[in-house]
């Protein structure tokens, strides 16, 4: 009994794999037959062009010539010939108007998003369905896209995404958190639903590609005008971003510029153009990979110190603050985006 029901599905699938590859040939033959389009606004394909065919070949052979290269889209003679006999005016008329479609590279931009496996995160895909989209789980190694651990926050995703693509980025790059709207989980986003999805969907790709970074917030509280003051004299109490800063700095760029004040709209989610990205070797993302992994700091003070950071990694001043109309208008097309 077993067995027979076995036989039986085996045979099943076989058949409806036949069937389904002949349906895809199908569909590609379609595809090849479909072509048949001259640019002038006669569909090649029809039988408009059929009468008249051998009067006007001696009236005028020179222009009939002249559309032949230059109206002809598909190589069939018959259908050029026809074409072309078939109406004066658009033998000897001048060149055809073009339509013209913008062309958009497909799979040209992508999210990355940090996510715990307990988080549901299909919205992305479903919501945001132009966007290629890349989800590391921090804290599960048996995840299909994981982080070696669960630190810095969103870090080690961030820059994970960035060393396993540095060959092969897409032009716009997009970071953001893994919830979609509401509050308060997703509180620091800026549309009214606190929604990514309304965000990225109106997010201008033009303007990171002109400016290298935009970050995705802009109201400026918190961050800007001055979180962080390495300096701050008498320091802050407690364990805060700011007072690791300065130390995470050296270790983080080698050198000891560290700045005054350090302020850029909260919350690490911006996106970037991979121009920006390839502003720096491979080498800097892999040394910062490695301090969030390495450095003693907590998961929330090493992901402090990136959520201060990312905006001078990608090129920005250490107050990178702009006016929030204007960022409303440069990152979402619309001074009042909110
Ligand atoms: C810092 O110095 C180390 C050791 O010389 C080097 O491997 C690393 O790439 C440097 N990192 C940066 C961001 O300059």
């Amino acid at each position: 009994m077993r067995l027979s029901y076995r036989i039986g599905t085996a045979a099943l699938l076989i058949v409806a794999i036949i069937l389904i590859k002949r349906h895809l040939d199908l569909v590609q033959d379609d595809s090849r037959v479909q072509s048949g389009w001259s640019f002038n606004g006669i569909s090649g394909g029809s039988d408009s062009s059929v009468p008249v065919a051998s009067e006007s070949k001696n009236d005028a052979n020179a222009p009939a010539a002249d559309s032949k290269d230059g109206f002809s889209v598909v190589g069939d003679a018959n259908k050029d010939q026809s074409a072309a006999d078939g109406d004066d005016d658009i033998a000897l008329g001048s060149r055809p108007v073009y339509e013209t479609t913008p062309i958009i590279v497909p799979n040209d931009r992508v999210i990355v998003m940090a996510k715990l496996s307990a988080e549901d995160t299909a919205w992305v895909s479903n919501d945001l369905a132009d966007w290629r989209n890349y989800i590391y789980t921090v804290d599960d190694v048996n995840a299909a896209k994981h982080t070696p651990m669960n630190k810095g926050r969103e870090s080690l995703a961030y820059l994970q995404y960035i060393i396993e693509h540095y060959d092969d980025l897409p032009s716009t790059i997009v970071f953001i958190h893994s919830h979609r709207d509401g509050y308060p989980g997703a509180w620091h986003t800026d549309t009214m639903d606190y929604s990514n999805v309304d965000s990225i969907r109106a997010l201008q790709t033009d303007f990171v590609q002109r400016n290298g970074y935009a970050n995705l917030r802009c109201q400026l509280s918190p961050g800007c005008p001055d979180e962080i003051r390495p300096f701050r004299n008498p320091p802050q109490s407690g364990q805060t971003t700011e007072r690791v800063y300065a130390q995470a700095w050296k270790e983080l760029f080698n050198n000891t510029d560290v700045p005054e004040v350090v302020a850029v709209a909260c919350c690490s989610q911006f996106a970037v153009s991979r121009e920006q990205v390839l502003q720096r070797p491979l080498s800097d993302y892999q040394w910062f990979y490695e301090w969030v992994l390495t450095t003693p700091l907590s998961d929330k003070l090493a992901g402090g110190v990136m959520e201060y950071t990312w905006h001078i990694i990608f090129g920005q001043d250490p107050v990178y603050c702009p006016d929030a109309y204007q960022c409303y208008e440069d990152v979402y097309g619309n001074p009042y985006f909110w």
